[in-house]
């Protein structure tokens, strides 16, 4: 008799990289392409399962891990954060927690990019202006907005992600680039780019652009708020592509439209996937729908890691990215 082959069940459809690795070893069962699982639906969907693959949407704890069975050794999130997860709860079950750190560092570096040069040069807002067929002349002020060369960059959080856009902002721009990472200093990263660790209160008052790195913890949850919003430059753009609640985002709202800084590229949002609706509004705030670490590459490389730590620990070998 031959036996059943353990079940993978993953919340979402993923890049089919991903897929491909598992179907030939496990029965997948695979969620909706659409949408995320209601926590009910999770509890019946993990069932039997050996390895759950899921997304940040899907918040994993005890009552999940116990919904799914003895049986259940791995949970392979699909991202690099993991505060959708109980690792505690994880741990006293003795169920292996993965994550999918280095290849989505690029996509996530470029897009924080990508939003400060749309907030800086208000290039959604002059596709709304084009559009609506505003464009009657050339004229020398219309829609400005500041130049990136040369100035200071401020960095809160230098993990991975932090430093690769600590990198392009000083290698590419010329930037002078500060950094916070809970009073520890880079020193490679300062020998190759001449970046330097500063207070939290310094990145807030000298930065002309900061950008959100860290991962959500009690500690990091509202680390910036009204005061720290009223303590950076009017001239300043906040980026967030780490986690919306790292942000007060009524306050971000309100500061955003009394002008306390000059504007914010988000990623994120406090209450995913709604976010605050004065920020509809605003022409200083562009948005994206936590697409950040969306190219194909990131994709497929995150679903390809996740099939491997799964592979592994259902063969009883370590995995390559551990949560510990
Ligand atoms: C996405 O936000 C991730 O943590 O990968
Ligand atoms: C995540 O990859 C980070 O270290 O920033």
């Amino acid at each position: 008799m031959t036996q059943a082959k353990p079940i993978v069940a993953i919340t979402n459809k993923i890049p089919d990289a991903g897929i491909k690795f598992l179907e030939a070893k496990f029965e997948l069962k695979i969620g909706p392409t659409d949408r995320t699982l209601k926590s009910a639906e999770l509890l019946s969907f993990v069932k039997g399962a050996s390895a759950i693959l899921p997304l940040l949407g899907n918040k994993i704890d005890g009552r999940v891990m116990d919904a799914a069975g003895k049986q259940l050794k791995i949970v392979a999130n699909y991202a690099v954060g993991y505060d959708n997860i109980d690792l505690a709860a994880a741990k006293k079950r003795r169920i292996i927690i993965t994550n999918t750190p280095g290849v989505l560092t690029e996509a996530v570096a470029e897009h924080a990019f990508a939003l400060l040069t749309a907030v800086a040069r208000r290039i959604v807002e002059s596709d709304k202006f084009l559009r609506a067929g505003k464009y009657k002349s050339w004229m020398p002020e219309l829609l400005l907005g500041p130049q990136l060369r040369g100035k200071t960059l401020g960095i809160i959080g230098l993990g991975r992600i932090g430093s690769r856009v600590a990198e392009i902002g000083a290698l590419g721009y010329d930037m002078r680039v500060i950094y916070f990472d809970r009073g520890k200093k880079n020193r490679e990263l300062d020998k190759k780019i001449g970046s330097e660790a500063a207070s939290l209160r310094k990145i807030l008052t000298a930065s002309d652009f900061i950008s959100l790195h860290v991962p959500l913890t009690p500690q990091t949850r509202h680390l910036i708020g009204k005061v720290e919003l009223e303590t950076m430059k009017k001239t300043a753009i906040l980026i967030n592509t780490s986690r919306g609640p790292v942000v007060n985002e009524q306050a971000l709202a309100q500061a955003l439209r009394h002008k306390v800084i000059w504007g914010a590229g988000l990623d994120v949002f406090e209450f995913e996937p709604r976010f605050t609706p004065a920020l509809k509004k605003l022409d200083n705030v562009v948005m994206t729908p936590h697409t950040a670490s969306a190219t194909h590459e990131a994709r497929d490389a995150m679903a390809v890691l996740a099939a491997k730590n799964i592979i592994a620990v259902l063969a009883g070998q370590a995995p390559l990215t551990e949560i510990k």
